[in-house]
C-alpha cells in the first residue's frame, strides 16, 4: 500500500509529502484499506470455522481505529478497564469482549462483569477465586475460560514468548487437572471455554497446530469430567512481514494443518489478532534534523525517538525505513533519535537511499505496539496520528500538549 509513484511515497492515493506539509511530524499515518484487506484475509481464512474475531486493544487503541474494527463486527480483547472504556467509547458490543492478564484488580473485575462482558480469561486459581467471589457478590454468574500454557515453543522473540513452561501467562495442564474440583465448587463462575496466547509475532504454523492440540485434550478430559467446554479462545500471534526478504506467515500450512484441526473440534472458537491488522497499516513519519558524521559513522538524527515507538529499543526489531522522496545514490546509516539513551535508534548501519538534512524518512510497520506503547520520556508529548482512506486523509489524535503531561502534577509553588 506504500508505494512509490515517481520517486514520491504514497499511502494509497495520498502523497507522503503533502502529509508532511499539512501535519505536525513526527506522527503516525494509518490506511484504512490496509486494515481492511487484513480483516478480509483473515475472514478468508476462517470462512468456514464458526469464530467471533476480538481485536487485541492493547496493540492500537486509537478510537478510529477500534471503531473500524467494531463496525466490522470485531470483538475486543482487553487487558485492563481502560481498554474496556475505550471499546465501549466506540459503542463496541461488550458481549464479545473477552479479558485477560495476569493480575486483574478488583475493581477492574467489578467493572467488567457490571458491563456483561463475554468471559474473563484466568490465568491463575487465585484469580479464579476472587471473580468467583466478587461475581458472588454482584449476584452474578460470570463466564470464564481457563488460559491454558500449553508449553509449547513458539519460535518468536523471547520477551513476547507467553506459551512457555516458566512464562508468568495461563495456568499449566498439571496445575489444571490439579485444582479441577476446587474450581469446580465455585459456583459463580462457569468454566466454558478454554484460552490461549502462546506468543506474538509467530509466522509459523506448527506452534499453533502443537498448542491446539493440547487445548484439544484438554477439553476432552474436562468434557469426560463434567465440564460444558463450548468456547475455545485461540489468542493473537499471527506475525507480519517486517523484513520483505523473509517469509511471511505461513498461511499455506495453518489452512492444512490448523484449520482441519479447528474443524474437527466440536465448539465455537474466538481469535484474538493485533499486529496482522494494524501492524503493517501504519508507519511513523519522522524528519532528518541533521546529519552527523563522526568515525565511519553517519548518524541521521531524526525528530522521532524510542518514546514514539520502542519495540527497536526494546525487542531490536527490525522495521524497514524509506525517505518519501527518493533520490539517485545510497549512503549507509545509523538512524537515530534523540532521546538521551544510546538504545534510541531505529536502524544500524542500514542501506537507504540518499537523504539530506529536512527530508522526512518512513519507519514502516509501525502499526502494532508503535503508537500504544509509546510514552512521555524525556517530556516528550504524544505525537499526531492521522488516517488515510483513499485519496483524503484527517487527524485522529491531535498531538499531546506539554499542559496535559503535567496537568496532574500538583503545585510546587
Ligand atoms: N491476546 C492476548 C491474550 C495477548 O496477550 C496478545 C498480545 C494478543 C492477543 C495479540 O497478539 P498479536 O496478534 O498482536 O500477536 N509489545 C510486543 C508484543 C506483546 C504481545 C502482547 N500480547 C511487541 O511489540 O512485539
Amino acid at each position: 500500500m506504500f508505494q512509490y509513484k515517481n520517486n514520491e511515497l504514497y499511502l494509497e492515493d495520498v502523497c507522503i509529502n503533502d502529509i508532511v506539509k499539512k501535519y505536525e511530524s513526527p506522527c503516525y499515518i494509518y490506511s484504512k484499506k490496509m486494515i481492511e484487506d487484513n480483516i478480509n484475509k483473515l475472514k478468508e481464512v476462517f470462512e468456514d470455522i464458526n469464530i467471533v474475531f476480538a481485536f487485541a486493544a492493547k496493540v492500537e487503541g486509537n478510537l478510529s481505529i477500534l471503531k473500524i474494527l467494531s463496525d466490522n463486527g470485531f470483538g475486543c480483547d482487553i487487558v485492563s478497564v481502560g481498554e474496556l472504556k475505550r471499546y465501549m467509547k466506540v459503542g463496541g458490543d461488550t458481549s464479545k469482549v473477552m479479558f485477560s492478564g495476569v493480575s486483574k484488580s478488583e475493581y477492574e473485575i467489578e467493572f467488567a462483569i457490571n458491563h456483561n462482558i463475554h468471559m474473563f480469561n484466568i490465568e491463575s486459581i487465585p484469580e479464579a477465586k476472587r471473580i468467583n467471589s466478587i461475581a458472588k457478590s454482584l449476584g452474578k454468574n460470570v463466564k470464564c475460560a481457563i488460559r491454558v500454557n500449553p508449553d509449547v515453543e513458539s519460535s518468536t522473540i523471547d520477551k513476547i514468548t507467553t506459551g512457555k513452561r516458566g512464562n508468568k501467562f495461563g495456568i499449566s495442564v498439571d496445575a489444571i487437572k490439579e485444582n479441577i474440583d476446587l474450581l469446580k465448587g465455585l459456583e459463580n463462575i462457569r468454566i466454558e471455554a478454554l484460552a490461549m496466547h502462546i506468543g506474538s509475532q509467530i509466522l509459523k504454523a506448527e506452534p499453533f497446530y502443537e498448542a491446539i492440540k493440547v487445548m484439544s485434550e484438554l477439553k476432552e478430559h474436562l468434557t469426560n469430567i463434567g465440564f460444558n467446554i463450548d468456547t475455545i479462545d485461540l489468542g493473537g500471534g499471527i506475525g507480519i512481514q517486517y523484513d520483505k526478504s523473509k517469509d511471511a506467515f505461513d498461511f499455506d500450512t495453518y489452512k492444512q494443518k490448523v484449520i482441519p484441526l479447528l474443524k474437527s473440534m466440536d465448539v465455537k472458537f474466538i481469535l484474538e489478532p493485533g499486529r496482522f491488522i494494524t501492524g503493517n497499516a501504519s508507519a511513523l513519519i519522522m524528519k532528518i534534523e541533521y546529519i552527523k558524521k563522526e568515525w565511519d559513522k553517519t548518524f541521521l538524527l531524526t525528530n522521532a525517538g524510542m518514546n514514539d515507538y520502542i519495540r527497536v529499543a526494546m525487542y531490536d526489531a527490525y522495521n524497514d525505513i524509506l525517505p518519501i522522496i527518493k533520490h539517485d545514490g545510497q549512503m549507509i546509516v545509523d538512524i537515530v533519535g534523540p532521546i538521551c539513551e544510546s538504545s534510541d535508534y531505529f536502524a544500524k548501519d542500514r542501506m537507504i537511499s540518499t537523504v539530506t538534512e529536512g527530508d522526512f524518512l518512513v519507519l514502516l510497520d509501525a502499526g502494532g505496539y508503535g503508537a500504544s506503547m509509546s510514552s512521555n520520556y524525556n517530556t516528550r508529548e504524544l505525537i499526531e496520528q492521522i488516517l488515510v482512506d483513499g485519496d483524503s486523509h484527517r487527524l485522529i489524535r491531535k498531538k499531546q500538549s506539554f499542559d496535559s503531561i503535567i496537568e496532574n502534577e500538583l503545585s510546587c509553588l
